[in-house]
């Protein structure tokens, strides 16, 4: 196990009180995870600002698959982008309605493109792109 440093940290009151509102919520144990966990977090997400960066996460879109056209665009767009993506997964939701989770690795300018075609495409009802981590810089 990586070898772990302790640190003091000076903070206003305020902040402070707000903070602990915030681990009251349930989610963590104590400061120092809840630190550590915010601390990851910002890393990742500036990792997502950086267009050449690697990056993995997962594009998730739901729409009718009785459009035809609409399937016919979805399963083009992800050709186009076969270097990008890892897996995807189908589920039928209910007699209308699909969700496809798009699981996808590369640079994120690449992803990001993707996401932004996947969303333009008629018909599908909602888009959203959990962005995550190689795990690298963390
Ligand atoms: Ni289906």
């Amino acid at each position: 196990m990586e070898k772990v440093k302790r640190f003091g940290v000076s903070i206003e009151q305020n902040l402070l009180k707000k903070f602990d509102n915030y681990i009251k919520t349930g989610k963590y144990k104590n400061r120092s995870e809840a630190i550590r966990d915010l601390i990851r977090e910002n890393f990742v997400n500036n990792s997502w600002e950086d267009s050449s960066k690697l990056v993995a996460g997962a594009i998730v879109i739901v729409y009718d698959h009785h459009k035809r056209e609409l399937l016919d665009n979805i399963v083009d767009i992800q050709h186009d982008y076969q270097n990008f993506i890892i897996s995807s997964q189908h589920i039928h939701l209910d007699h209308h309605n699909c969700m496809e989770i798009i699981v996808v690795k590369g640079i994120m300018g690449k992803l990001t493109e993707l996401e932004a075609l996947l969303k333009a495409t008629k018909g599908i009802k909602h888009t959203t792109f959990a962005k995550s981590t190689l795990g690298d810089e963390i």
